[in-house]
């Protein structure tokens, strides 16, 4: 099982680096799988600490794929690292092992701290559409426009029944990102 997640690293000047990965669990460590070349891997083998954030704010999912990197953050509690201020709970991270790979290399971390923050409020259909709209978009380069168009627009059903504000704009950065995809394709010059 793969959980979309938010993970947060530290830069080598200190500054926090906040990037979307689905993790995986195995028998109680987390398993995060970057395909090169990622800051986020730099970093990760660098300072071998890392932050999950579990958020249900799709804004910050979107935003990674749109130049919208910047998130409050504030200080790990057991690690040198940032806690998203969205997160509803997150996991503090050490390296355990690296199974290297020239393409996607697979880093499993222990568990060192966690902590809830907030309660999940259920499911909604809007934040998975985002979640998938933010896919596509960050293959826009390997699908047929023809799938993309027939996916937004079964995905936008979702959007116009339960979206609420943070949903809608974070699905407005990923559809501007992908009309401005289709227009550089079609030697339109758009911003
Ligand atoms: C829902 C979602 C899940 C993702 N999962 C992964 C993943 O497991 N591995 C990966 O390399 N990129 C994944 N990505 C893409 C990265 O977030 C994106 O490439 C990001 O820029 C990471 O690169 P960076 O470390 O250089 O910032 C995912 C994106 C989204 C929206």
């Amino acid at each position: 099982m793969i959980y979309e997640t938010v993970i947060t690293t530290v830069n080598a000047d200190g500054s926090a680096h906040i990037a979307p990965f689905g993790i995986r669990e195995r028998d109680g460590m987390i398993i995060i799988a970057p395909f090169r070349p990622s800051i986020s891997l730099d970093n990760l083998l660098r300072t071998e600490r890392a932050v999950v954030n579990l958020t249900d704010d799709v804004r910050v999912f979107a935003g990674a794929l749109t130049g919208r990197r910047v998130w409050p953050v504030r200080r790990a509690e057991k690690i040198e690292g940032y806690v998203l201020d969205a997160a509803l709970a997150h996991r503090e991270l050490e390296l355990a092992d690296i199974k290297e790979d020239a393409v996607r290399p697979e880093l499993t971390f222990r568990v060192v701290h966690e902590a809830m923050h907030t309660a999940f409020r259920g499911f909604n259909r809007a934040q998975a559409a985002v979640l998938e709209a933010a896919v596509l978009v960050s293959r826009l380069h390997m699908l047929p426009p023809e799938k993309i168009a027939a996916e937004i627009a079964y995905l936008t059903i979702a959007i116009e029944k339960t979206a609420g504000d943070r949903e809608r704009q974070a699905w407005s950065w990923l559809i501007e990102r992908i009309e401005n995809y289709n227009a550089e394709q079609r030697g339109e010059n758009q911003a």
